[in-house]
């Protein structure tokens, strides 16, 4: 048994106040004499614990506490003896191990209990937020786990990273980069050393800023993933800098708020086209999974790390032509002018983003198949580089039986490489060359059945 350790707790008006005091009584004592824990209460103080290996002189831990805070607020310090246990241990004494979905977070001592099946993140007790204990963590580790099942963001930013704990899990689950940041510089040494920590260090970069001032944020983004567990107000003043550096489809899970707050914050992401798509509340704490309103639709369906549109679609307003990238495109991540991007884009209708009858082997990422409609039908663009996608099973039969049941509905099936056409009817394959903007397709028609289908000029018809 190792001897009894000696604490002194003060509760803190916040997390400011909280730190300084730490770092006052930090400075004066050696690592083996004393360890200090700092944690965020729900009604939003601050608890402030120090163990000592030796009994401590508690008038002058008083009157240093007073220097750094009222000595009204010093005299509140509370100190009691833990008998018989690890001194380290006990100030890590309530992180037994935290399950969220897919990861644990746990202490060095636990390292052998991690089921296989899950993703262990070792994080030891420090002056940094972010062992997996408060709600906060926890909401946006489970969000994480549940956005992962479906989207597989490139570009994933964890803003006010603390322990790092949340970058490591996202680079962990994704084996992918994750920039992290935080405010405080001790928190980004100790975000730094858990990374390496976790085998994640190559990964996780560490850097230290508030909020987005630092060029690192515009060089590694837009993001596809945020995760930012800070807390309300920073949160609220941080929604248009990080509107700004969001990918076309990004998810974003803020946290960090009280219950009651959360509506304002949220309120703050909305009116900057954000909504959210799911909230969770742990010991009165919320964390809320966002995205922008533009990208979800009735379906639920979002573009992830689909751009295929911006490169088979002509837009006018910019002058690209069909089947070339557009120069605001980060392919595979999205448009880089999102808030900007032209009226044609806007009103742009995917219909597998908007139908769900279309199944999810169309998502056009997959099938490199983008499909709209017209007044005349359905247009099915073919990704240039796979211009015979559309004659690949399931897609072909399919389209056919579009083509045999828009026969009798006088509807049209056409598919669209580059500017070359091709009408699809329940028995033939018209190809009609390249159409250009000024002509149109003229079917000739036996009943409700094609028989011809040539192309003429737009004002030829018209006389
Ligand atoms: C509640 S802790 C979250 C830590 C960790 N991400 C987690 O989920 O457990 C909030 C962190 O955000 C940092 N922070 C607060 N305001 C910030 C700001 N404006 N910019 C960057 N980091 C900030 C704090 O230093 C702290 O480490
Ligand atoms: S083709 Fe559809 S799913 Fe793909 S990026 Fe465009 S709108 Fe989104
Ligand atoms: S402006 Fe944006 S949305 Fe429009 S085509 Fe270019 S990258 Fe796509």
């Amino acid at each position: 048994m190792t001897p009894p350790t000696h604490r002194a707790s003060v509760t803190l008006t916040d997390e400011t106040t909280a730190k300084r005091v730490v770092d006052a009584l930090s400075e004066l004592f050696f690592e083996d004499q004393a360890a200090f824990a700092a944690f965020e209460r729900p009604d939003g103080r601050w608890d402030v614990t120090v163990h000592f290996a030796a009994p401590p002189d508690q008038t002058l831990l008083r009157e240093l506490v007073g220097h750094v805070v009222r000595q009204d607020i010093a005299s509140t310090l509370v100190f009691d003896t833990i008998e018989a246990k690890d001194w380290v241990k006990a100030s890590l004494e309530d992180l037994v191990p935290v399950a969220a979905g897919r990861f644990v977070v746990h202490g060095q001592h636990d390292r052998h209990r991690i089921p296989p099946n899950k993703l262990g993140i070792e994080i030891e007790a420090a002056l940094a937020f972010g062992t997996g204990h408060h709600g906060t963590t926890r909401g946006c580790l489970l969000l994480l786990d549940h956005v992962l099942k479906a989207y597989q963001p490139r570009r994933v930013l964890d803003l006010g990273t603390g322990t790092g704990v949340l970058g490591i899990a996202a680079a962990k689950a994704l084996h992918g980069k994750v920039l992290a940041s935080d405010i405080d510089p001790p928190s980004v040494r100790v975000a730094e050393e858990n990374a390496w920590l976790n085998g994640a260090g190559h990964l996780v970069d560490v850097i230290r800023a508030t909020g987005f001032a630092a060029p690192r944020f515009a060089a590694d983004g837009p993001f596809d993933l945020v995760l930012a567990n800070i807390l309300a107000n920073p949160l609220r003043q941080l929604a248009g800098p990080m509107v700004r550096h969001l990918a076309s489809s990004a998810q974003v899970i803020l946290s960090g708020l009280l219950t009651h707050q959360a509506p304002a914050v949220i309120a703050a992401y909305r009116a900057r086209g954000l909504v959210p798509l799911r909230h969770l509340k742990i010991e009165g704490w919320s964390t809320c999974c966002c995205a922008r309103s533009g990208d979800v639709t009735a379906t639920g369906r979002q573009c992830g790390d689909c751009t295929l549109c911006c490169k088979v679609m002509a837009i006018e307003e910019l002058a690209k032509p069909a089947s070339a990238w557009c120069p605001h495109c980060a392919p595979g991540r999205g448009c880089r002018i999102y808030p900007d991007r032209p009226a044609e884009c806007r009103s742009f209708s995917c219909v597998w983003l908007v139908n769900e009858l279309l199944e999810e082997h169309w998502k056009p990422s997959r099938s490199k198949l983008v499909l709209t409609t017209s007044e005349d039908g359905l247009e099915v663009r073919c990704d240039p580089g796979f211009p015979d996608a559309w004659r690949r099973e399931p897609f072909r039969s399919e389209l056919r039986e579009w083509a045999i049941s828009g026969e009798t509905l006088d509807m049209t099936v056409v598919v669209i490489v580059g500017q070359r056409m091709t009408l699809l009817t329940p028995e033939r394959e018209f190809d009609l060359g390249i159409v250009g903007p000024a002509e149109r397709i003229v079917r000739e028609l036996d009943g409700t059945r094609v028989v011809n289908a040539t192309v003429t000029k737009a004002s030829d018809l018209e006389q």
